[in-house]
């Protein structure tokens, strides 16, 4: 049989910057608001013409330049993202694997809201172990500025931009094996976080609207407690499901909602802060990217190294779930 590794990642944040005081100029908030009630202090902004495909190529660039193998080796590719290039067709994945030039390969997209890097990673562990695919390129891109309302002081202070990607491979090395995702979903909790209007769902005359068909709307408190009861049952479940407990983790990397539903959760599970990482406060939530981009930036910061057990755990719209026990495998 074979197992799926974690090889490679990469990321890509944008350059422009929203700060929490150009926040407080737009809407009636400020910057001690939004620090107190969420950890963020800024979030990056995709530019005009910068679509989802573009920061997904190139955060996918890096992590195939780190897995160690050819692009040509690439036998399929996903993307997990809620503001693709376009709604409905083609896949953002499509694109990003024609700009990357790898062939025809598989190419499809999957909404999971902020869960979806979890979820393609659990699609790219069981294709990978079923024997039809050796190579994953799994991305998680979001322009959410694309979809925010910047008249919402409730949502538009969390959102921003950017990307992330990693190569999953084939190995008959189980100790290099991802070795558990969990993922679950509940959607009678589907009005806590949507994009009510422009979809089959939504009264036809609201697809004439052009500005705001697609802005995320947010019951924020009410989302911020089953996020916190989730997440943490979450991984409990998927510790105690392979014998495991907290001091087994080298790194929590939690979806980067907000600081305190991280710390709730790390709290819970008696983590120490050096295990528990943290990036909000530089690049708020940007849903299915979150994950990928923060476990970027342990990698080039060089806290993450080769056998290093990493927790995933996220939590999103739908209701959607997931967490994974992933380490840390570099071609050797
Ligand atoms: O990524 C997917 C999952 N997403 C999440 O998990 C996000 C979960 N939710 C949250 O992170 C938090 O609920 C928020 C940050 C969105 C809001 O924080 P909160 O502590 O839950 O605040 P609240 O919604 O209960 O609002 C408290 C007060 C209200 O005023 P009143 O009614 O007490 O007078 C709001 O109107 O804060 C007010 N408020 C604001 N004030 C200044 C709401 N947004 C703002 C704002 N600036 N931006």
């Amino acid at each position: 049989m074979a197992y799926a590794a974690f090889r490679s990642i990469g990321a890509y944040v944008p350059s422009k910057i929203l700060t929490n005081e150009d926040l407080a100029t737009m809407v009636d908030t400020s910057d001690e608001w939004i620090t107190k009630r969420t950890g963020i202090k800024e979030r990056h902004i995709a530019g005009e013409n910068e679509t989802t495909s573009d920061m997904g190529v190139e955060a996918a660039k890096l992590a195939i330049e780190r897995s160690g193998i050819d692009s040509s080796e690439i036998d399929m590719v996903i993307c997990a993202t809620i503001s693709p290039d376009y709604f409905c067709m083609p896949s953002t994945a499509t694109i990003i694997s024609t700009k990357l030039g790898l062939g025809n390969v598989t190419a499809f997209d999957i909404s999971a809201a902020c869960t979806g890097f979890v979820y393609i990673l659990s699609i790219a562990k069981a294709f990978i172990e079923s024997g039809m695919k050796k190579n994953i390129l799994i991305i998680g891109a979001e322009k959410l500025s694309a979809i925010t309302d910047y008249s919402d002081r409730g949502t538009c202070i969390l959102f921003g931009d950017g990307a992330g990607a990693a190569v999953i491979s084939a190995t008959d090395n189980k100790d290099e094996a991802i070795i558990d995702v969990h993922t679950g979903a509940d959607g009678s909790y589907a009005d806590l976080l949507m994009t009510p209007n422009g979809g089959t769902g939504s009264p036809h005359d609201s697809l004439d609207q052009e500005a705001g068909a697609c802005f995320m709307q947010m019951k924020g408190n009410e989302t911020f407690k089953v996020a916190v009861r989730t997440l943490t049952k979450d991984v409990v479940e998927i510790l105690a499901d392979n014998n495991l407990d907290g001091t087994d983790i080298n790194h929590f990397v939690p979806h980067q909602a907000n600081y305190r539903i991280i710390k709730a959760v790390g709290d819970a599970l008696k983590l120490t802060q050096k295990q528990v990482i943290v990036t909000v406060e530089k690049y708020g939530n940007t849903s299915g990217a979150s994950i990928p981009m923060a476990i970027n930036d342990i990698y080039e910061d060089g806290s993450l190294k080769e056998g290093e057990l990493m927790l995933l755990d996220a939590f999103g719209g739908g209701l959607t779930w997931g967490s994974a026990l992933v380490p840390f495998s570099p071609k050797k």
